[in-house]
């Protein structure tokens, strides 16, 4: 029980497949006492409260583009589980130009804007609302998912790719912050491609996993593998690891040429 006493809120459970899902299960079964939270259009097309329900743990909903709502779920997640927080998890992704169609030349510039509000921006309003009321407890950590789109280019991933680098960059300087002020740790994990609504709403997604799988020596890493990770960077035996972006990606990352791809064997 590696979490133990450990109070938690997550982010972005939306079904059994979100990536969310499981890391909340995980916590729950490592000790800690979480609240579950999402948009509220979340409430209407997915299944958050079955996982509440099966977990025994509180829901907010939060629009975590608005600092409002921010302000009110940081405070009754305190009120509910009694205490200052321990860990954070961002698990939130949405492109509106991927959503609605637009090709990456023909951006509309509204949606991008939002799409970075969503998909990076709010991860620097979620960090401010925890810092302004002083909500972390020493020897926190605060985590969010991302992806290598950041690093490299994948055509179809469009403005996410932006999102991702901005996200990032918002966890290496605020994690500066924040360890300054209470030791606590900010990091992103960038995660293989994962089979889950977000996931499912990049175009050619279904190839691309199977070429990343094959890109990758030990094989894309399923979501069970990842929420594993998530709940170590959320013990105490990771406690000095901050303002890193963390692959978790069977070697993706690391390979230039792939044998298995080439069909040449090994
Ligand atoms: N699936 C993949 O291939 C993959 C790979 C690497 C990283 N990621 C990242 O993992 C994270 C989780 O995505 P997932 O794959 O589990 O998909 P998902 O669709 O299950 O989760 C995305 C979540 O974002 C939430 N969200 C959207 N707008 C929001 C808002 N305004 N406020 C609060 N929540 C909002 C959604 O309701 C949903 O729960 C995302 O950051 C995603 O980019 C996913």
């Amino acid at each position: 029980m590696i979490l133990k006493g450990k109070k938690g809120i997550i982010f972005g459970a939306l079904n059994d497949q979100s990536i969310a899902w499981k890391v909340a299960e995980l916590c729950k079964a490592e000790g800690a006492e979480i609240v579950l939270t999402n948009a509220p259009v979340a409430f209407r097309l997915g299944t958050i409260n079955e996982l509440a329900q099966k977990l025994d743990a509180q829901v907010i909903s939060c629009d975590a583009t608005k600092v409002e709502d921010l302000d009110n779920l940081i405070a009754k997640s305190q009120e509910i589980l009694g205490g200052k927080i321990d860990f954070v998890l961002h698990s939130i992704g949405m492109s509106l130009n991927i959503r609605k169609g637009r090709s990456y030349t023909d951006i509309n510039y509204d949606w991008m804007q939002q799409t970075f509000d969503i998909s990076a921006i709010s991860f620097h309003k979620l960090m401010q609302s925890l810092w302004k009321a002083d909500a972390m407890n020493d020897w926190g950590s605060i985590l969010a998912l991302t992806y290598i789109a950041a690093q490299r280019v994948f055509p179809h991933y469009s403005e996410m790719a932006e999102s991702k680098a901005l996200l990032e960059s918002f966890a290496r300087s605020f994690g500066y912050h924040f360890g300054v002020k209470n030791k606590v740790r900010v990091n992103t994990i960038s995660q293989s491609p994962t089979v889950t609504t977000a996931g499912s709403g990049i175009k050619g997604f279904d190839e691309f996993l199977n070429y990343a799988e094959k890109m990758s020596p030990i094989g894309n890493a399923p979501a069970e593998a990842c929420a594993n990770y998530c709940v170590s960077m959320f013990s105490d035996y990771t406690r000095y690891v901050t303002m890193q972006n963390l692959y978790h990606d069977g070697g993706f990352s690391s390979v230039g040429m792939s044998g298995l791809l080439m069909e040449v064997g090994e």
